[in-house]
């Protein structure tokens, strides 16, 4: 977490979450307010953005940064690992990372969290890519699974 994200900003983080999904349940309009908050106020980002699980392939979602690819199939890259094997995964180099798919050449570290649907089933990654190295840490990991579960609670699924 960088120096300005102090735990009681990191209630708020949620609390901020909580209240856009308790107030617009719909994925596409709930994530992409959420990007742009996780954007905003993390600190130390180059991407933060949701893909959806579409067939048998991720499909980019609502995002901050530059321009991502669009399909990821099942099993590829880091949102297609978090996917199949259904955990957060936390790279902290993703030069290391066999398969990382490079949107943006200056992502260093990266986390990937699956959201689930009331039925467990996993429907979409929140993506989130540092241009720092080791980015996220335990307490980001913590953080940012916190809001997850709040998106995977309260996110009406297309
Ligand atoms: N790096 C990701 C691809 C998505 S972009 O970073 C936005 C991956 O390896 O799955």
């Amino acid at each position: 977490m960088s120096e300005m994200l102090m735990p009681q900003d990191a209630d708020m983080l949620t609390g901020q979450v909580r209240a856009l999904a308790e107030e617009e349940p719909n994925a596409v309009a709930l994530f992409a307010n959420v990007s742009s908050v996780l954007y905003e106020r993390l600190g130390e980002i180059n991407w933060a953005g949701f893909y959806f699980v579409t067939g048998e392939r991720l499909t980019v979602g609502p995002f901050q940064g530059r321009p991502a690819c669009i399909h990821i199939p099942r099993g590829k890259g880091v949102c297609g690992t978090a996917w199949e094997e259904g955990r957060t995964l936390a790279v902290d180099d993703v030069h290391q990372f066999p398969g990382h798919i490079a949107c943006d050449s200056a992502s260093r570290s990266e986390i990937v969290i699956p959201l689930r649907d009331r039925t467990g089933t996993v429907r979409a990654v929140m993506d989130i890519d540092s241009p720092k190295l080791s980015r996220f840490g335990p307490k980001e990991q913590l953080l940012l699974e916190n809001v997850a579960a709040v998106l995977s609670e309260l996110t009406e699924w297309p």
